[in-house]
């Protein structure tokens, strides 16, 4: 994989460096409700702060902001009162939202020379947002020089691992509402791994029809559910003995087991999305379940996408993964084989 030069290798001292990070985190009342992006970016800035840097301007999205009755909903203010929580340093500073701009998402040219004007140098560390090709993380890169910030390549060395020589037998694990989704990824990096496992609403739709080269392996038995609702009537049953109008919302304990037992002799494994409605604890299981059978294996094991990473926080398990990913989309992206425009944009290392 072609590697963008790092931020390691910038000469900082005295310069005015624009930080484009992914700050896109979940929020909650105002405030920030999961700040495990806002951590993940703090080496970088340290870096630029310890090395001289005279001024760090951060700058991200927040949300989807359409309208600008949006914008009190996505401000950055709870971010940047988080990260100054975390970096008490004068010369740090967070600009707000990027999308607040129209430009932004359009990679708007003009855009960009606002975002670049008064600063040296620019450094992309946002990994989640690299799959997009918006003013902040492209255009942006050509108007400065740039340089990759030290998650973003610490994410492209783990999940890149996956994409070379792995130690077998490789299992992937994937989950989630929509094949559509995922089927790139499955194709191309499920097609290099020994066994593939598929739980979630997506497992249904690949037992109609596999559109993959390879064969996969589907629960045996789901939670059967009498409606899409948190308290309805469950049980657990064989997904050929689901009662009509029934609807499998996890994976069933058998399943839960067999996928287990895969897992635990894996020796690399790629998980992402959810066996079933895990938000709703009932149907949590067994998410839960393959979510330690990752944490148990000796494996080199990588998480990727917002709820199975969401899964693994909450159990506490992130300490016993390999690698969490930060990126959702990003991550499929880049394991599609594809290359990521955050990335091309800044000058090979
Ligand atoms: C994410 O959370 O997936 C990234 O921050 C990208 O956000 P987006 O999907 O709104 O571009
Ligand atoms: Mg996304």
């Amino acid at each position: 994989m072609r590697l963008p030069r790092s931020v390691e290798t910038a000469d900082v001292e005295g310069k005015r460096v624009l930080v484009r990070a992914d700050l896109n985190v979940p929020l909650a009342d105002g405030e920030v409700a999961d700040d495990t992006r806002i951590r993940a970016a703090i080496p970088t800035l340290e870096l630029l702060l310890a090395r001289g840097a005279e001024a760090v301007t951060v700058c991200s999205h927040l949300g989807r902001p359409k309208t600008e009755e949006d914008h009190a909903k996505y401000s950055m203010l709870p971010v940047e009162r988080r990260l100054h929580e975390l970096v008490s340093d004068e010369r740090l500073q967070v600009l707000e939202n990027t999308r607040f701009h129209p430009g932004e998402t359009k990679n708007d040219e003009a855009y960009a020379r606002e975002l670049a004007d008064g600063n040296d140098l620019y450094v992309n560390d946002a990994f989640g947002s690299a799959h997009r090709a918006h003013s902040s993380t492209e255009a942006v890169a050509h108007l400065l020089p740039a340089y990759a910030g030290l998650l973003l390549l610490a994410e492209l060395d783990h999940l890149g691992r996956l994409l070379g020589d792995v130690e077998r037998p490789f299992v992937l694990i994937s989950g989630g509402a929509k094949v559509d989704d995922k089927l790139a990824v499955l194709e191309h990096l499920g097609g290099r791994a020994d066994r593939v496992l598929i739980g979630g609403k997506m497992a249904e739709e690949m037992r109609e029809h596999n559109p993959l080269s390879y064969p996969v392996e589907l629960p045996t038995d789901v939670i059967a559910a009498s409606a899409f609702a948190e308290d309805a009537e469950a049980r657990p049953a064989s997904v050929d003995a689901v009662p009509d109008g029934w609807l499998g919302l996890d994976i069933g304990p058998e399943t839960a087991q067999a996928f287990g037992a895969i897992i635990r002799e894996a020796r690399t494994i790629f998980w992402n999305g959810p066996m079933g409605v895990f938000e709703w604890s009932r149907f949590g299981d067994g998410t839960r379940a393959v979510a330690e059978a990752v944490a148990d294996a000796t494996a080199y094991s990588v998480v990727g996408g917002g709820d199975s990473v969401r899964a693994i926080q909450e159990l506490g398990l992130a300490e016993r993964i390999s690698w969490v990913s930060t990126g959702g989309g990003a991550s499929l992206e880049l394991l599609e084989g594809r290359e990521l425009p955050g990335v091309a944009a800044i000058p090979e290392g």
